[in-house]
């Protein structure tokens, strides 16, 4: 959700820039702009639609300053345009800045300017911030830090904020609260970010600059300080990251090579915390905290899209293996409907990114609640990481698809990991059916494998549906999450109004929607819901709909109602879903690449959601 880029140092500042935006244009892509500092003056260039185009405006220029910033827009105040992009000048033309997040009170602060004056060119609440800034500093006559710290304690809503100043050509200021904000040391040269994507292939040193913190950059000197002009010490962390993970290779898109990643990445998640001969499940985070997982009465999970997909499969599991009651909430309900809370109830946020508005600010709430805070999540050292108690890191490494895959069954791995871990501890279940799981984890990625080899099939399968309008998929129990995920992921990348629902439940309404044209999915392994869902196979069937089944092997049951079926290794049941998603990410690949869609930018979604 817009990512911002910055560049102070020894060596031309446009090269990094424009690399950065490319990097980060998984996280919007409707505009994009620059600025760089030219003897005496800030010079923007923006464009609206992706990078490329700014790309080939700024190829005409001449580069030659050391100090610059940038920016890749998702549209929140103003609609997409060369007018709302950023950067934006304030009124001189001295301060120009790039925003990630919402200033939600710039109204009010717009109608003061405008009494005084200013001038606004854009509809956007960020050209509203930079002008505030620019007129304490001249009512106040203090400097641009102070005005900014002044600034930043009267707004409210979210920032992740990087200014340049004519009167300070050797600096940089930065501040965030609730974006994020990374920031590389190289020698001489500080690379600034939305995250380290930009920065890995220059240095590994970076720093995490927390909430209600401002950052003053030298190309050799940062300074860090609270927004009570309080210095603070930077805490230098590792990256742990390769540029191979973050470039496509031999692949044309991202989310293609993200799916094809996937055996590797639920090993990744498998890996070190097998053991199948103590029967026992190695997650140090829960270990931790075992006796308040042992005596825990309810848990509940918190997410969004994908990642509370994830969450509903977590319900199922948990509540199947551990017998503990689980709650699910979208986090953006969680946090303003005042849920109840109380010291000691466990609540497991799960997110990829790390950097979700609604669940980040869910955690807090239910933080200071006295909840112990257990999160699934994918990049490490993300906001939402760092402000959980402990947890499980899904280990998929970076995903830039927009539409997640490799992340998802990641989660669903992980959740499988507490699941079993927390059976142990609570001894809900028998030593023998542990073992049972762990031994079908064990070759779960080879069977992902499987699945990817006969790709093609799905291919064909795309091919017959990709002219439909709607689409329905269809799941009872552990795979309920499997059909909403997947009708998710049609809807993503391909633009098809895709429905998921227990299949049970589509008789009190889509099916309605059943004709001839309709292709309708069923997720369909061989489980306790398999006999039950063949009744609702047959129903879909006496209506003339599109059948297509996810079938265990062996299931010849299937080719009774369709020649449409994909075929995916027996698992254990709780492991069909890390399965059967597999062929669905891939129909939806597929579908898209025939409509000619960029399934990596799919249009009016951002990869890391920081609004709410
Ligand atoms: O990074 P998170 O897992 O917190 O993100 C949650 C959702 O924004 C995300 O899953 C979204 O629904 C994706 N576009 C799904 O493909």
């Amino acid at each position: 959700m817009c990512g911002i880029v910055g560049y102070i140092g020894t060596d031309l500042a446009f090269p990094f820039v424009l690399k950065g935006l490319k990097r980060l244009e998984y996280r919007g892509y409707d505009s994009s702009g620059m600025a760089f500092l030219n003897k005496n003056q800030i010079d923007i260039t923006k464009s609206v639609g992706k990078i490329s185009q700014l790309e080939d405006l700024m190829l005409s220029k001449t580069h030659t300053s050391k100090i610059g910033i940038g920016h890749t827009r998702w549209a929140t105040h103003g609609e997409p345009s060369d007018r709302n992009a950023h950067p934006f000048y304030s009124n001189s033309k001295k301060l120009a800045i790039i925003h990630n997040g919402i200033i939600e009170n710039y109204a009010i602060i717009k109608k003061e300017l405008q009494n005084k004056g200013f001038q606004f060119e854009s509809d956007t609440d960020t050209e509203v911030l930079i002008n505030f800034i620019e007129n304490i500093q001249q009512e106040n006559q203090v400097s641009l830090e102070k005005s900014l710290r002044i600034a930043l304690q009267k707004i409210r809503g979210a920032y992740c904020i990087l200014i340049i100043s004519v009167d300070h050509p050797d600096t940089i200021f930065a501040a965030r609260k609730g974006s994020p904000l990374v920031i590389g040391i190289g020698n001489n040269t500080h690379y600034i970010a939305s995250d380290a994507s930009p920065i890995v292939e220059f240095t590994k040193e970076v720093i995490y600059v927390n909430d209600y913190q401002i950052a003053i950059i030298k190309s050799d000197e940062l300074i860090l300080k609270n927004l009570g002009n309080e210095t603070i010490t930077p805490q230098i962390t590792k990256l742990d990251l390769e540029i191979t993970s973050i470039d496509k290779g031999i692949y044309d898109d991202f989310m293609l090579k993200e799916i094809e990643e996937q055996p590797f990445t639920v090993f990744d998640c498998l890996r070190g915390r097998l053991d199948f001969k103590n029967c026992n499940i190695k997650l140090s985070g829960v270990e931790e905290f075992e006796q308040q997982f042992k005596q825990t009465q309810k848990i509940t999970i918190i997410a969004c899209g994908t990642s509370w997909h994830a969450g509903i499969y977590g319900k199922y599991i948990i509540e199947t293996f551990c017998r503990i009651p689980v709650e699910v909430d979208y986090a953006s309900e969680y946090r303003y409907r005042n849920p109840i809370i109380k010291k000691g109830d466990i609540l497991i946020p799960i997110s990829q990114s790390g950097e979700t508005a609604d669940t980040l600010t869910a955690i807090e709430a239910a933080k200071k609640d006295g909840a112990l805070i257990f999160g699934i999540i994918n990049v490490a050292g993300s906001s939402i990481a760092r402000i959980c108690h402990a947890g499980i890191y899904t280990h998929s490494g970076v995903e830039i698809g927009v539409a997640s895959t490799k992340a998802y069954t990641g989660q669903l791995t992980a959740l499988v990991l507490f699941t079993l871990k927390l059976a142990l501890i609570k001894e809900s279940i028998s030593k023998q059916q542990i073992l049972e799981v762990i031994d079908h984890l064990q070759i779960l990625p080879t069977q992902i494998q499987k699945i990817i080899d006969q790709k093609d099939q799905l291919k064909s399968m795309a091919e017959k549906i990709y002219a439909a309008p709607n689409m329905l998929y269809l799941g009872r129990g552990f795979n309920f999450p499997t059909a909403l995920e997947g009708a998710l992921k049609m809807k993503e990348v391909t633009y098809i109004h895709a429905e998921g629902y227990p299949a049970a439940e589509m008789k009190h309404g889509p099916i309605a929607l059943v004709n001839e044209n309709l292709p309708v999915v069923f997720i369909a392994p061989k489980d306790n819901y398999l006999e039950k869902l063949y009744s609702n196979i047959q129903e879909i069937n006496a209506r003339k709909g599109k059948i297509i089944i996810i079938a265990n092997e062996q299931d010849t049951n299937a080719l009774q109602y369709t020649n449409e079926v994909f075929y995916i290794p027996n698992s254990h049941e709780i492991l069909n879903p890390i399965l059967s998603i597999i062929p669905l990410q891939l129909l939806s690949y597929f579908v898209g690449k025939l409509k000619h869609l960029d399934v990596d930018k799919p249009r009016n979604l951002a990869k890391s959601v920081t609004v709410e």
